[in-house]
């Protein structure tokens, strides 16, 4: 039986149920105000999109116009011009579609047989027709509206996997309009963000300033738990401190183990260390099939290296990592703690004897054993 719950874990939240992110959307609100570009750094689901749309509802307040861009699935330039545009189509304000109607007709197609026809101006070239002029819509809204655009890009990873020239496409475009818009660039792969924007030898380097989204703080999610159980005639009683012991601050987990904990507690009644086991073993369940996908995906050493640093108190090159782990120290295991960083599935840990930390704590504690 499914019991409807005030908690989303599936799907980025509307602004008013995020729970802390208080500095890090002030922080990028006036970073937009000012027309400064910025980058959201953080794992899989840590709530950068919910975030981002925050910041887009304040740009909007603000006067701004604003555009969420996801381009996610995108498989060539032409696709990823055609997401700006339809972003554009979906989401300006009504008073501005036909205008904008008018102003695609104008565009280039975005694919053509013919090769080439980027013009000489972007260096180095990308066969991508289309693609510039979408990338300059801001300056068309803003002489049509005199109000510069906030404009978010999600998932730009995808853009540096299409081809890694691609950013440069983007980067000369937007340089050469900063006065009509500032941007908001994430993605849910650590490593390519990072090297897009950090990497002296990638188009993005210096260009937009990062912000961090740590693991919800413990505070912030008390008051907001208690309140929505409150709000429905529950109590989260004793089931309290496990929960927050499970989720480590892990923003879906933890509303994926308030869900669990929600639909296993009756109108009127309080939580106990009864409910709690069996809210945790239903999200556990749930969560099984994604783990097996990550198990799967993992090398042999992989594996190893997971499993010891899923045990906090074990030094990555001890005797209990080799006997109890098969880890042997070796070139490689570095090699595999650098992609498994990249694609986030660790994170650095100074809190730690391996000096990392499994960012999903469900995988860790399945490797535990627990
Ligand atoms: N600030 C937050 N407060 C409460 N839950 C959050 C918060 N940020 C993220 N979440 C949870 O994480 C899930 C994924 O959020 P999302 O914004 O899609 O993350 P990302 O874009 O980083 O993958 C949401 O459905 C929600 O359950
Ligand atoms: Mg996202």
């Amino acid at each position: 039986m499914t019991v409807s719950s005030p908690f989303i874990y599936d799907e980025p939240l509307a602004a008013e149920e995020l729970i802390g992110r208080q500095n890090a959307l002030a922080l990028l609100r006036e970073r937009a105000l000012d027309g400064r570009n910025s980058r959201l750094e953080g794992p899989r689901r840590f709530g950068k999109t919910s975030l981002v749309r925050a910041v887009l509802d304040t740009a909007k307040a603000d006067g701004a116009h604003a555009i969420e861009v996801n381009f996610l699935g995108c498989v060539t330039p032409a696709d990823v011009a055609e997401r700006i545009e339809l972003a554009y189509r979906a989401q300006l304000e009504r008073p501005l579609q036909q205008w904008f109607k008018a102003v695609v007709r104008t565009l280039r197609p975005t694919f053509s047989a013919a090769p080439g026809g980027v013009g000489a101006s972007i260096e180095p070239q990308v066969t991508a027709p289309g693609l510039p002029e979408r990338l300059a819509l801001p300056r068309r809204v803003l002489e049509r509206t005199g109000r510069t655009c906030v404009i978010a890009f999600d998932e730009f990873q995808e853009v540096f996997r299409i081809d890694s020239m691609l950013p440069s496409v983007f980067r000369s475009v937007i340089e050469g309009q900063r006065e009509a818009a500032a941007y908001l660039f994430c993605g849910s792969h650590p490593g390519l963000m990072r090297e897009l924007f950090s990497d002296r030898r990638h188009a993005f380097f210096g260009q937009a300033a990062p912000v961090e989204l740590e693991p919800l703080p413990e505070v912030d999610l008390a008051d907001a738990l208690t309140a929505r159980f409150e709000q429905h005639g529950r109590g989260l009683g004793e089931a309290f401190e496990p929960l927050l012991d499970a989720a480590e601050g892990h923003p879906q987990r933890t509303m994926l183990l308030a869900h669990h904990l929600f639909a296993e507690t009756k109108r009127g009644t309080t939580a106990d260390l009864m409910t709690w086991t069996r809210a945790h073993a239903n999200a556990t369940r749930e969560v099984a099939g994604e783990i097996q996908v990550v198990w799967d995906g993992c090398s042999r050493l992989e594996r190893r290296l997971l499993k010891t640093i899923a045990h906090l108190t074990v030094p990555l090159t001890g005797r209990d990592a080799q006997e109890r782990f098969g880890l042997v120290k070796s070139g490689s295991t570095q090699v595999a703690v650098d992609r498994l960083l990249r694609d986030g599935t660790l994170v650095v840990d100074r809190t730690t004897r391996s000096g990392w930390r499994i960012v999903d704590p469900f995988l860790a504690a399945w490797l535990r054993g627990e």
